[in-house]
């Protein structure tokens, strides 16, 4: 590398630049279906219902599908309650629901006003900030409870921290919440960094430090969320919190 590159590559990275996402937008022509079976060796209908969408739109990572799938499957068609939050033009809440059924209950939340007029349309949408915990209790309370969250709001470090808190001890034991867009994590502009503590992997990793807590004899970081997660997977982007019951493990020997 040379010196000029790595000046660059220095500055970015202390400073947190966003990358060029248009440089990473995919060519078209060879099938969006065609690139997420070939390279995540996924086919299912939630493959269909994004890359075939002639609805409102909706902008996903094309990883996220099978991730999404991975999750989520287990609450198909079952009186599932899901929040997502972030709501945009309401693509979204239309693949879930096509992807649910019926039975689901599925809100959504939204601090653009004018997400008002999907109201009613796939799901309940809600105007308020995520990180507002009077509204979102409300919007809990309306829902009779949640079993799924979905954070595609703000993408603010804060935000994403703040609604986790929240909403985590609040959800049913079983559920799953799920973090997308952590790439920018990274980026100073939605409140991250490499390496910064204060960003949402900053935030994951004193969870995992917290779910091991009886291996080590460091404080808690959030002890109102203590033994309530039971698994923490990171993949690119999306991080995903198994809510449970987690025990102080026992061994044995055997025979
Ligand atoms: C990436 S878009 C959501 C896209 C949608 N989930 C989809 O896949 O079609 C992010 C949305 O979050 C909303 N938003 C921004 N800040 C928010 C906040 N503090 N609380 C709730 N929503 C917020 C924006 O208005 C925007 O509609």
């Amino acid at each position: 590398m040379g010196f000029k590159s790595a000046v660059v590559r220095f500055i970015r990275s202390r400073f947190g630049a966003s990358k060029d996402l248009g440089k990473m937008a995919f060519g078209r022509n060879s099938g969006i279906d065609n690139d997420i079976k070939e390279k995540y060796g996924f086919d299912g209908e939630l493959l269909r219902l994004f890359a075939a969408n002639q609805g409102p739109p909706v902008h996903k990572w094309h990883h996220y599908i099978p991730l999404y799938d991975q999750y989520f499957s287990r609450f198909r068609n079952s009186p599932v309650r899901f929040l997502e939050i972030g709501v945009f033009r309401g693509g979204s809440l239309q693949m879930w629901r096509r992807y649910f059924g019926d039975s689901a209950v599925i809100f959504g939340v939204d601090s653009d006003p004018a997400c008002d007029e999907l109201n009613g349309q796939s799901g309940q949408v809600r105007i308020g900030s995520q990180d507002d915990p009077n509204f979102l209790e409300h919007v809990i309370d309306e829902m009779g409870g949640v079993d799924i969250v979905l954070d595609d709001g703000s993408h603010q470090a804060k935000h994403q921290i703040d609604s986790f808190k929240f909403l985590f001890p609040r959800m049913s034991k079983g559920g799953i919440y799920m973090v997308e867009d952590l790439h920018t994590s990274f980026w100073r502009g939605y409140g991250g960094g490499y390496g910064r503590n204060s960003n949402f992997f900053g935030f994951s990793t004193d969870m995992i430090n917290d779910m091991h807590h009886w291996w080590h004899f460091d404080r808690l970081k959030y002890p109102s969320l203590k033994n309530m997660c039971s698994g923490i997977h990171i993949h690119d982007s999306i991080a995903v919190f198994e809510r449970g019951l987690a025990v102080e493990p026992t061994h044995s020997l055997v025979p």
